[in-house]
């Protein structure tokens, strides 16, 4: 069965495409058959992202393909061992059926209540629609050097009743160039940057890793 995994937002540009990469790299990495379904074909964001990769001849190989819709992808998704939905921004049903189909829908966030806020709505959002606010997970993205700004969001998600990733990903040009470059964060090259990129990957895989064993169960 094909694990699928969805990356959601309403606002653009907090990160789900960054989040999208870094998780599959690191299941590809593993063995896993990936393909990150970029939803998101105004922009290709993801589609762009894996051009790069292959010019840099980049390992491990990581699958991406445009599709206007998660039953487009779905058709495919058989063929891999897990499907990464990177959703389009504002758009609510798109972003409901991504969910739908999701064992665990991520919603990368800010810290800024400009960011939090938007982010606290979809999920309630979600939940109101029937998705199990225990397959919601939240991610911080593109935060500052203030532990405890972040602290204060990780407080503010809980009270709210989800669960955030541990770790986070601060704002960096060296992220920025990895990208550029085709890798994913886990790929850059100083270690402390990478040391936060793999904390917050490893803190999402076992939250899979718990749902697939909640889902066997
Ligand atoms: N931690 C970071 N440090 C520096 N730049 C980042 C970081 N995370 C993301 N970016 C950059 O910010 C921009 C937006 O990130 P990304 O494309 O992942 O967001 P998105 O939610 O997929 O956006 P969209 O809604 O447009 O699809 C990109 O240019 C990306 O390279
Ligand atoms: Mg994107």
């Amino acid at each position: 069965m094909t694990l699928m995994i969805g990356m959601v937002s309403q606002k653009g540009g907090v990160g789900k495409s960054t989040l999208a990469r870094l998780i599959a790299r690191e299941y590809a990495q593993a063995g896993w058959r990936v393909k990150i379904a970029d939803l998101d074909i105004s922009q290709g964001t993801s589609t762009d992202w894996k051009q790069r990769r292959e010019q840099n001849s980049l390992e491990p190989e990581v699958a991406v393909e445009p599709f206007r819709t998660v039953a487009q992808a779905r058709k495919v998704a058989e063929l891999y061992d897990m499907m990464i939905y990177d959703g389009p921004p504002h758009s609510m049903s798109g972003t409901l059926e991504i969910s739908r189909s999701s064992a665990l829908t991520i919603l990368p966030t800010g810290l800024a209540l400009d960011d939090l806020r938007p982010t606290i709505m979809l999920a309630h959002e979600l939940v109101d629609n029937g998705i199990p606010a225990d397959r919601i997970l939240f991610a911080m993205c593109r935060v500052g050097d203030r532990e405890n700004e972040i602290e204060e969001a990780r407080t503010y998600i809980s009270r709210a009743g989800y669960a955030c990733a541990a770790g986070s990903l601060p704002e960096k040009t060296g992220y920025r160039r990895a990208s550029d470059e085709g890798k994913a964060l886990s790929e850059v090259t100083y270690p402390s940057l990478k040391g936060r990129a793999e904390e917050l990957a490893q803190s999402i895989i076992d939250t899979i890793s718990h749902q697939i064993q909640e889902e066997a169960v």
